[in-house]
């Protein structure tokens, strides 16, 4: 087992645990080690029957007011639970005789992924947190997720879509895989306009992290990659699964194969591209989650020229381009050359609030061929064919509804709305003596508290003013000192949130 640390990362999409759904049994008290045995009762928690094999793990507390904290839980969990400040004393099975193995084995890329899970993490200690504080208003400004309403122009033709799914003459089945025509020239029209992008090199898809795992099925386990630290867990996570890493190692915090391409306040948020090593990949998230910065037009060409140089492919992912506010580029096919050596991916759910209805694209330019003269787009479409069988028609509307000009003038002011809330926070964390970046491209502000460990600014915060933040170590060892505010939420509870942080840190 794995010693906790402050590396620890969220697995894939920013969610939180499935709600009511308890990861484990807990107890603690002061049992002496070695005397825990290989049984369980009522009076180590609360028994939960769990309908898989369990474990008993029994741990060393080394900071709550338990000396031993035992858990119960399926064996399929040992990876997701948190094991933060716990070290693990003894494992038992807890009914054995009741397992049933397969003669399968595990996916070793799969054995290689940390607990990655912060938000579950996050979640757990603002469990703890409202345990010991039943009435305190807990404000979340953690999770990534959108808060407003859709609205109506899009929601009402979405719905006239579906009530048209039940009558004879609306009803559709499989729709093309690649998606609606219609939306393809509507994205390309409206996202990539003057920059040469076709309709039919715009693949329509369920969410752009979905797409992120589509891609790696196309470049395979023998591709070398580098991601920028700190990073989206997902480009990195999804690296691990299809094999393209090493174990992580628990002294650097970083998985062996990849190159982490620092982007610090240090960097302008940009890597240093003389000392970086060539990769296959390059996974560029711009405007940046976590970090909120969106790269300039000078440093997305140096990017594309490193890219031309070595001969590798750009993923980049554009997923919060619609925030964009000041003249950096939307898009990477705004660089001149970037047809021939980059993907882009994209998505609604930031754009229109469409997290939940799930709808994105990806990019594929004709223009660009691996090593052996084919056109990587054969291959997508191949892959998108096999693996995915078209968006939801429904949401396919709905993305239509966002493109026509009303739609996207009616989301385009949510989204100005959540950049008033970003102008809110960084003003407040600006007064506050701390030095504030992001937020102006992107609906995330990256605070940074010099000297100081995330987790341990994250927890000031959640104790002195009820606020659920993300500390920047869980997107990787770069973003260690800082952490990260959403401006997702609504007015008045943003407002409220930056009235405690200043009558508490000022
Ligand atoms: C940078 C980035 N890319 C992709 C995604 C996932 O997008 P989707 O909801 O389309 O899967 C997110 C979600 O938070 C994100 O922050």
């Amino acid at each position: 087992m794995e010693e906790p640390s402050d590396g620890r990362r969220m697995g894939g999409a920013e969610r939180r645990p499935a709600e009511g759904r308890s990861i484990a049994t807990v107890g603690g008290g002061e049992k002496k080690e070695g005397n825990a045995g290989g049984e369980y009762g009522g009076r180590w928690g609360r028994r939960r029957r769990w309908s898989s094999p369990t474990v008993l793990l029994v741990f060393k507390n080394t900071k709550r007011k338990f000396r031993y904290t035992y858990m119960i839980f399926p064996v399929s969990y040992i990876n997701k639970i948190p094991f933060y400040d716990l070290q693990i004393i003894k494992m038992f099975k807890t009914c054995a005789a009741t397992i049933r193995c397969t003669k399968v084995v595990r996916n070793v890329n799969l054995e290689k992924l940390r607990h990655n899970y912060l938000f579950p993490e996050i979640e757990a200690r603002a469990l703890e947190h409202m345990k010991k504080y039943p009435d305190a208003d807990i404000i979340r400004l953690g999770i990534g997720d959108t808060t407003e309403p859709i609205p109506d122009i899009i929601t009402s033709n979405m719905a006239e879509y579906a009530r048209g799914l039940s009558t004879r003459t609306g009803y559709k089945g499989y729709g093309a895989e690649q998606g609606n025509k219609d939306l393809r020239k509507a994205i390309a029209e409206s996202f990539y306009k003057g920059l040469g992008v076709k309709d039919a090199e715009v693949f329509v898809s369920d969410g752009a992290q979905c797409d992120i795992s589509r891609l790696q099925l196309l470049l395979g386990s023998s591709v070398s990659v580098a991601v920028q630290d700190p990073n989206f867990p997902a480009y990195m996570d999804s690296s691990v699964i299809i094999g393209q890493t090493g174990d992580f190692l628990d002294e650097t915090l970083k998985y062996k194969n990849i190159e982490y391409m620092t982007c610090g306040p240090q960097n302008n948020f940009f890597p240093d591209l003389s000392t970086a090593s060539r990769t296959d990949i390059i996974f560029f998230c711009s405007p940046n989650n976590p970090t909120g910065h969106a790269a300039s037009r000078e440093q997305l060409t140096q990017l594309v020229e490193f890219a031309r140089k070595n001969g590798s492919i750009i993923v980049y992912d554009s997923a919060y381009s619609v925030y964009i506010t000041d003249d950096s580029p939307r898009s990477i096919y705004e660089i001149p050359g970037a047809r021939e050596c980059a993907i882009e991916v994209s998505s609604f759910s930031k754009i229109a609030g469409f997290t939940g209805v799930r709808l994105g694209w990806t990019v594929v330019p004709d223009e660009l061929y691996y090593a052996n003269k084919v056109p990587v787009i054969n291959d997508y479409d191949r892959i998108v064919c096999t693996c995915f069988n078209g968006a939801s028609r429904i949401a396919q509307a709905g993305g239509l509804a966002c493109l026509s000009s009303d739609g996207f003038k009616a989301v385009m002011s949510v989204v100005d709305y959540y950049m008033e809330n970003a102008k809110i926070l960084i003003e407040t964390f600006s007064s506050l003596g701390l030095v504030v970046y992001g937020g102006v491209n992107a609906p995330y502000v990256w605070v940074h508290f010099p000297g100081s460990r995330s987790w341990d600014v994250f927890s000031e915060i959640l104790t002195k003013t009820h606020i659920i933040t993300v500390p920047g170590s869980g997107f990787g060892p770069g973003g260690e000192g800082c952490i990260r505010v959403s401006a997702f939420g609504q007015r008045e509870r943003i407002l409220e949130a930056c009235a405690r942080l200043r009558s508490v840190l000022l």
